[in-house]
């Protein structure tokens, strides 16, 4: 018998409540650190060990269902048709390493492209941000509903650091028109802000595991997703993704729209 939403979201909570236990115990010992593309792009064992651990308890569940994952134990997926599971198993390995804090764990699962559930976990914070369009978004145990429709002259902005100095896609202009802007270094941490209600918008660009979770949560709870044309995201390309309240959406398209002299 095919498991229910509710049922799938249970059993999803348990694997992040025994990696979060696994992670903790791995904080006490030395990590083994290794780069990826540059000093500032790192892989730990810590982050491989989380990863293999949700491929295999999806590939249990859900025999089927095809992984899209960050360091290479899943599967090279080509289409976004039946059941696909997106996983970043830690989320700001940077601050994983340096602060030992402000690093998530990501989960995301879609069906034929549309977003069905998805988890964003803070790890040292003991938070679980998890739901999805048909069920509701939730923290922990307490519902949450979308917070007020500010733009971006009353709200906070997160944004990435990089392509802010870089000042990719107008993100300068997005920066100074906002009330002020924030930096964290983990897109899942910087999610839950948006989610939460304490920013109006995260634009950054990133891969699909980095946005899938993100997406498909802000979805849920009714906040605009999209590319930074104002486009449906592609699930499996690198992207620039907005997810923000419906006003600052429309301060960042007009933005956009400007810088590009349209
Ligand atoms: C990174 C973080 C960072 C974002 C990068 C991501 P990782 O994820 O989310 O905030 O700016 O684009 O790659 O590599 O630590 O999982
Ligand atoms: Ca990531
Ligand atoms: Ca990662």
């Amino acid at each position: 018998m095919e498991m229910t939403i509710e049922q799938i979201d249970q059993t999803v909570l348990g694997w992040l409540a025994n990696a979060r236990q696994q992670i903790l115990e791995s904080i006490k010992q030395p990590l083994d650190v290794d780069e990826k593309s540059s000093q500032r792009d790192l892989v730990t064992n810590v982050d491989k060990e989380i990863e293999q651990y949700y491929v295999q308890q999806i590939h249990a569940l859900m025999p089927q269902a095809r992984i899209i994952s960050e360091e290479g134990y899943g599967d090279d997926v080509q289409t976004m048709d039946g059941d696909v599971w997106f996983v970043d198993p830690i989320d700001g390995t940077l601050n994983f390493v340096k602060q030992h804090d402000e690093f998530a764990s990501m989960l995301a699962l879609y069906r034929d492209g549309q977003p069905v559930l998805a988890w964003i976990m803070d790890v040292m914070n003991d938070q679980v941000v998890h739901g999805g369009p048909d069920y509701g978004v939730y923290c922990n145990q307490t519902r949450l509903t979308m917070g007020p429709d500010y733009g971006l002259t009353d709200g906070l902005v997160v944004l990435s650091g990089v392509r802010l100095l870089l000042d990719q896609h107008a993100f300068q202009e997005i920066a100074k028109s906002s009330i002020g802007f924030r930096i964290y270094g983990s897109a899942g941490i910087a999610y839950m802000h948006v989610l939460l209600g304490k920013a109006v918008a995260y634009v950054s660009e990133m891969k699909p595991w980095d946005f899938a979770a993100g997406a498909a949560l802000g979805q849920g709870l009714g906040l605009k997703v999209s590319d930074v044309d104002g486009q449906p995201l592609n699930m499996l390309l690198s992207g620039a993704v907005v997810v923000s309240t419906p006003r600052a959406h429309a301060d960042i398209m007009g933005i956009e729209k400007q810088a590009k002299g349209l």
